[in-house]
């Protein structure tokens, strides 16, 4: 029998609460299927221990997860740690040296569970976001020189490379041509940004000539958030930068229900590393220790991982496990409205793994 290697990184906050809860829940899922086991290996990385030893991760901290077969993170952040320190420190430190340049964000509205959009019901939000994770806006070029000074300068340059806006273009155009409606809506903002934004345009319609069969159109960002709120349902499959996803997907996930729910997929796609997989909330300092995080994020995280993993049919057994339990009120937490903990919904996905009839 096949046992996956799964680096759990819990992190800070919430991110330890979830995290629990989506080990318990992924070996009941292995356990219903009997086909394959996960061994998970814990690493205690994070906002403690940088205050301990200064570092987030041990130095040969890449070393000891790259020989995994994902990683399963939490969330990580506490409020005396500048977030810009915890993000480059552990989470951005992982993704960018693992090459994890498609992050891929799912975005649907589980049964039982209410748009804010009045209008909108189950099947006319089912999106997913394919946000560039690895330079752009995040590339970490920039500084500030004459600190304190009236003339201090700060610069944060958006780094945009051929290789790195044609393979998420790609990956963009392969995943929309998967999915029934192959539709694909590249969002830019090449009106005012006129060369990053503008090679954009220009590389998408050089790789749209490679997918006939896929429809797409373009759009400027700030447009794209009225017509995923006014018209959701001409939206199928997204790619966009990786500042302008990382808002889109807030709005995506709040308009979905909750940000509780959402999850990522940071994928390595030629699989030289290790992909990982995370609930995209943070580490929600107000509610942590209180028992009441969703963990929804994370199990749905978990089926992003096992079908990376290539377990297909536990995936979708899972995903119907967690519609059946948000499908029922009184199993939602309070970001949904609701009264249920983190281990109320966790021992309900769990009984319903278990149900004959799922
Ligand atoms: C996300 C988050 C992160 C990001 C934060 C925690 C730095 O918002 O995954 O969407 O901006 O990438
Ligand atoms: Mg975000």
């Amino acid at each position: 029998m096949r046992t996956y290697r799964i680096a759990a990184i819990p992190g800070d906050g919430i991110g330890t609460e979830v995290i629990d809860a989506g080990v318990e829940v992924l070996n009941a899922c292995a356990g219903r299927e009997g086909t394959f086991a996960i061994a998970f290996d814990h690493f205690d990385w994070g906002s403690a221990r940088y205050k301990r030893t200064g570092a987030f991760m041990p130095d040969d901290g890449r070393e000891q997860i790259k020989g995994h077969d994902a990683i399963l993170f939490g969330s990580a952040g506490v409020p005396d740690v500048p977030d810009h320190v915890t993000l480059w420190g552990l989470r951005l430190a992982i993704c960018q040296p693992f090459d994890q340049y498609a992050n891929v964000r799912p975005t649907r509205i589980l049964p039982g569970i209410t748009s804010p959009l009045r209008a909108v019901s189950g099947p006319e939000l089912d999106w997913v976001i394919v946000r560039e994770n690895s330079e752009g806006e995040y590339s970490g070029v920039g500084g500030r020189v004459h600190r304190g000074l009236p003339e201090e300068v700060a610069t944060d340059v958006s780094m945009f490379t051929r290789t790195g806006v044609e393979r998420i273009m790609r990956f963009a155009f392969d995943l929309a041509r998967s999915r029934p409606r192959k539709l694909l809506t590249v969002v830019t903002k090449s009106n005012a940004q006129r060369h990053g934004m503008v090679l954009w345009d220009e590389i998408a319609a050089e790789v749209a000539r490679g997918y006939p069969d896929v429809s797409w159109d373009k759009m400027l960002v700030d447009a794209m958030t009225m017509r995923m709120t006014l018209r959701p349902q001409t939206i199928d499959t997204v790619v966009a930068t990786n500042l302008h996803a990382d808002i889109l997907s807030d709005l995506a996930a709040a308009l979905a229900g909750s940000l509780g729910i959402a999850p990522t997929a940071n994928l390595n796609p030629e699989r030289r590393f290790p992909s990982m997989f995370e609930p995209i909330h943070g580490s929600a300092f107000d509610i942590m220790g209180k028992g009441i995080a969703n963990p929804v994020g994370t199990f749905w995280s978990g089926v992003m991982m096992l079908e990376h993993l290539g377990e297909p049919a536990a995936a979708a057994r899972l995903m119907r496990a967690i519609e059946r339990v948000t499908a029922d009120p009184s199993l939602h937490t309070p970001d949904l409205g609701g009264r249920a903990t983190t281990a109320d919904v966790t021992a309900a996905v769990c009984r319903a793994l278990a149900a004959d009839n799922l």
